[in-house]
C-alpha cells in the first residue's frame, strides 16, 4: 500500500507516499481506507492528521491508472471521502506543495484543512475535457463561494494557499502555517485542538448559494460561449456548480457525477486525455532506460546566428544556460544579436518580459567568430544554411575543436543526420535537434537519432528540451522526419485538390473549420513557399516519379514567397497577417487545370479535410511501420505541438482511430481511383491495412 500508518500520541498520522506527486491510484485509496480504520478502532487516538510524502500533498488521480478499471475499483475516491465524512473522529488535511483535482477533493472532504503557504491549489479535470468527478464542483463553491469556485473549475488554473485565504468568508482553510516547514507541527496542534468538538464540520453542509445566481451564470455562460466551441467541458462545469446552488448537496453530487461520465465518453475529452498521456511518452525511448547518467549541460555554443541561430540561442538565454554564438563574420553576428534583442525588447514592451530579466539573459550571451572558443562548451547546435558540403566544414571543424564527450547537434531539416554524423570521429556524440521555426515560440523540437546516436546523448537530449521547455518527439533518421515527411503528403494533395477544381482559399477555409492553425496555403505563405520549392528541385531526380502539382512552383517562378514578400497564395498588406484572395493567383490556377486537360469539379469540404488529414494517417503509418517514430501518440503530439493540428482532434492517428481505421482505408481505396490524385500513395500502408482488417486501432 502507498500509503502509511503511524501514531504520535494521541495523534494519528496517516501518510501518502506514491511517488512522485502522491496521486491517489488504488493501492493510496487502500493506505488511506486502511489507516481510517485502525485510526478509528484505537482508542488512544483522539483525532487524525492526513498528509502527503515528499514533494506533494497529492497531485490528484493517478495517471497510471487513467481509463483502467483500476479507477474505479473500490474504495474509489468518493467512497474513501464518505468514509473521512463519517469519522467519528476529527480528520485534519495537513496540506503543502500540491493539492490538485483528486487531492483537493479528498482534502474536501476533511473535516478541517490546514495548508503550507506557497501550496498551489487547483482543480484542472477540465484541461483534459473532465470536471471534478469526486465532489470537487460540489463542495469547493461551498467554502469558497460560488464565483472564486467556478473561477477555478473552468479555467483549472492553480492558485496559491494564502491568495484562497484571504477571501472574504472563506471556508477552505482553516490555518495557513507559519511556514512549510512547520506545517506539520501546526497540523498536529490543530488536531488536538479540535480533538473534542463535536458534532464535526462537514462541508457538504454547508449552505451554497449565489445571490444572483440565475444572471451571473448566464453571464458565465455567455463569456465561455466562443472560447469553448470545440471544448464541451467549461461550459458542464458551469452546470455542475450551478447544480450545487439549486439542488441538494446528493442531487449535485449525482448531477456531477452524469455529467462526469458524459464528459469521459466525448471525442474531445478522449484527445485531450491521450494529448496529456502522450506528452509524457513521448520523453520516454523504449531502448533508453529512465536512470541513464546524463551528461552535464552547463553551456551551449551555437553555429548560425540566423533566423534559426537566433531562436534556439533564445531558448537557452532563458533557461539560464549561457551560449557562445559563432559565426563567419562580425556583420552576421551583429545582425543575429540585434534581431534577438529586437524580439526580447518587444517582449519588454508588451510586458512580457522584466527590463532585468532581458538583461540577465542577454548577459548570458557571448559570440564569437573563433571555433577554438567553443572547446570549453558542453553542447553545439548547428543551424547554419542547408547544404551539405557547409555542414561538412562545419562538423569538420567541431571534431577538431570541441572536447571529447560534448554533444554535436545539427538543426538540419532535410539532410541525412547519418552523413553528418560521419564527417566527425565521434558519431555517437552527434544528433539532430530540429527545432521549428520561430525557434523561441514553438514547443515541439524533434530529436533525431542517429545510427550510432549514443544512449546517453539521447537521454541527455530530452532531459535538456525539458529545461528550454520544449516538448521532444524521438524520430529515427529518414527524409523529412516525422514532421516534414508527412506534411509533404499533405501539401501534395492540397496541390492536388488546386488542380480538380479549388482554391486556396477553399482549402485553407475547410481546414480551418476542421481546426487546423491554418490551412495549409496559409501556412505556406508564412514559412516561405520557396522553402519547399529549394527542397523540390534539390529533390528532382529522386522524386522524378512522383507526381505533383505544378501550381506551386508557379507561384514561385512569379516571386509570390509568401508573407515575407507579401505576396505568395495571397497577398498581404505591410505589417499585417491577414491573407487576402489574388485573383491573379486564382487564374494561374486555372490555366494550369486548363493546360492539364482537368474540367473543374465542386469538392466538398468534406473531402478537402480527408484527402489532407488521411495523407498524415498514411504517411504516419509508414513511419510507425519502419520505426522512425516509436508510437503513434508521438506523431499526434508531433502535429498537435509542431503544425497546429487541433488538440481536441488528438492529433492525426488519434483521429483516424477515433473514425475507425476500415473507414480510412474505403476512404483511400476511393481517392485512389480519382485520376488526378495519386494512387500508389492511396495504397494503405501495410500496417495501416493489417490494424484495419483486425479491426484495432493505432493508439
Ligand atoms: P539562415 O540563412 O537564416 O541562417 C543561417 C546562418 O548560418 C546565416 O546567418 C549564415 O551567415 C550562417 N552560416 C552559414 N555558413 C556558416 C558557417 N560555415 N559557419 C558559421 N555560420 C555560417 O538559415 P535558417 O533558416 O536559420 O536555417 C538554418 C538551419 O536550420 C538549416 O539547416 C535549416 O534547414 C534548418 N531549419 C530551418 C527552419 C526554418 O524554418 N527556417 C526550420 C527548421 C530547421
Amino acid at each position: 500500500m502507498t500509503a502509511h500508518y503511524q501514531v504520535h500520541g494521541d495523534i494519528a498520522l496517516i501518510t501518502l507516499d506514491n511517488p512522485p506527486v502522491n496521486g491517489l491510484g488504488l493501492s493510496t485509496r487502500q493506505g488511506i481506507a486502511h489507516g481510517m480504520e485502525q485510526a478509528l478502532a484505537d482508542a488512544a487516538v483522539t483525532a487524525i492528521v492526513i498528509t502527503g510524502a515528499g514533494k506533494a500533498f497529492s497531485g490528484g488521480a493517478d495517471i497510471r491508472e487513467f481509463g483502467s478499471p483500476l479507477a474505479m475499483q473500490e474504495p474509489n475516491l468518493n467512497s474513501v471521502i464518505q468514509m473521512l465524512e463519517k469519522s467519528t473522529k476529527p480528520v485534519v488535511a495537513a496540506i503543502h506543495t500540491v493539492a490538485m483535482g483528486g487531492g483537493l477533493e479528498l482534502a474536501l472532504g476533511c473535516h478541517y484543512r490546514v495548508a503550507a503557504p506557497g501550496t498551489s491549489v487547483a482543480l484542472p479535470e477540465v484541461k483534459l475535457g473532465l470536471l471534478p468527478g469526486a465532489g470537487g464542483t460540489q463542495r469547493l463553491p461551498r467554502v469558497l463561494g460560488v464565483e472564486a469556485a467556478l473561477n477555478m473549475i473552468v479555467s483549472g488554473e492553480a492558485i496559491k494557499a494564502e491568495m484562497l485565504a484571504m477571501l472574504p468568508g472563506q471556508k477552505l482553510f482553516d490555518k495557513i502555517a507559519a511556514s512549510p516547514a512547520t506545517l506539520a507541527d501546526e497540523a498536529f496542534a490543530f488536531a488536538r485542538s479540535v480533538a473534542a468538538t463535536r458534532p464535526l464540520p462537514l462541508v457538504r453542509d454547508l449552505p451554497c448559494k449565489h445571490p444572483q445566481g440565475d444572471a451571473y451564470f448566464q453571464f458565465v455562460r455567455n463569456m465561455l460561449g466562443a472560447v469553448s466551441k470545440n471544448f464541451p467541458a467549461p461550459l458542464k462545469c458551469v452546470d455542475a456548480v450551478e447544480a450545487a446552488t439549486t439542488k441538494k448537496f446528493e442531487a449535485g453530487m449525482a448531477t456531477e457525477r452524469e455529467i462526469f461520465i458524459n464528459l469521459m465518453w466525448t471525442p474531445e475529452s478522449r484527445s485531450l486525455r491521450h494529448l496529456f498521456l502522450g506528452e509524457r511518452a513521448a520523453s520516454k525511448i523504449p531502448d533508453v532506460p529512465s536512470d541513464t547518467p546524463l551528461r552535464d549541460i552547463q553551456s551551449v555554443a551555437i553555429i548560425g546566428a540566423g533566423t534559426m541561430g537566433g531562436g534556439i540561442a533564445m531558448n537557452f538565454l532563458n533557461a539560464g544556460i549561457p551560449v557562445k554564438m559563432l559565426e563567419m563574420k562580425q556583420e552576421a553576428l551583429d545582425r543575429g544579436v540585434a534581431t534577438m534583442r529586437g524580439n526580447y525588447e518587444a517582449q519588454v514592451k508588451k510586458g512580457k518580459l522584466k527590463q532585468a530579466k532581458y538583461d540577465e539573459r542577454m548577459a548570458l550571451l557571448t559570440t564569437t567568430l573563433s571555433y577554438d572558443e567553443l572547446s570549453g562548451t558542453d553542447m553545439v547546435i548547428e543551424a547554419v544554411f542547408e547544404e551539405i558540403g557547409v555542414k561538412e566544414a562545419v562538423f569538420k571543424e567541431l571534431d577538431r575543436v570541441m572536447k571529447p564527450g560534448a554533444i554535436l547537434a545539427s538543426n538540419t531539416s532535410t539532410l541525412d543526420l547519418n552523413k553528418i554524423a560521419s564527417f566527425t570521429q565521434r558519431p555517437q556524440d552527434v544528433v539532430g535537434l530540429h527545432f521549428f521555426s520561430p525557434a523561441n515560440v514553438m514547443k515541439l523540437l524533434e530529436v533525431v537519432r542517429g545510427a550510432q546516436t549514443a544512449k546517453d546523448v539521447m537521454a541527455t537530449v530530452m532531459a535538456a528540451a525539458k529545461k528550454i521547455r520544449k516538448t521532444a518527439v524521438v524520430s529515427g533518421v529518414c527524409d523529412g522526419f516525422i514532421g516534414n515527411r508527412m506534411i509533404e503528403q499533405y501539401g501534395r494533395q492540397g496541390g492536388f485538390l488546386l488542380d480538380e477544381g479549388c482554391t486556396p482559399e477553399q482549402v485553407d477555409k475547410a481546414m480551418e473549420k476542421f481546426g487546423m492553425a491554418m490551412g495549409p496555403f496559409r501556412m505556406g505563405d508564412l514559412a516561405g513557399n520557396d522553402i519547399g520549392w529549394a527542397i523540390r528541385k534539390r529533390r528532382a531526380t529522386e522524386r522524378a516519379n512522383m507526381k505533383y502539382s505544378k501550381t506551386a512552383d508557379l507561384l514561385c517562378e512569379k516571386g509570390r514567397f509568401g508573407q515575407k514578400t507579401g505576396a505568395g497564395w495571397y497577398d498581404y498588406k505591410p505589417g499585417k497577417r491577414d491573407a487576402i484572395p489574388n485573383a491573379e493567383v486564382v487564374k494561374m490556377i486555372e490555366d494550369y487545370r486548363a493546360a492539364q486537360g482537368i474540367t473543374p469539379r465542386k469538392i466538398s469540404d468534406e473531402e478537402i479535410v480527408q484527402r489532407l488529414v488521411f495523407a498524415l494517417v498514411n504517411e504516419g503509418a509508414h513511419i510507425l511501420e519502419e520505426g522512425i517514430a516509436n508510437k503513434a501518440s508521438d506523431i499526434d503530439i508531433c502535429y498537435i505541438f509542431g503544425y497546429g493540428f487541433p488538440p481536441y482532434r488528438g492529433g492525426p492517428m488519434l483521429y483516424a482511430d477515433e473514425l475507425g481505421l476500415f473507414n480510412v482505408v474505403q476512404a483511400m481505396h476511393r481517392f485512389a481511383q480519382n485520376p488526378h490524385d495519386d494512387a500508389d500513395f492511396w495504397k494503405p500502408a501495410p500496417l495501416l491495412a493489417q490494424l484495419a482488417a483486425e479491426g484495432k486501432s493505432f493508439n
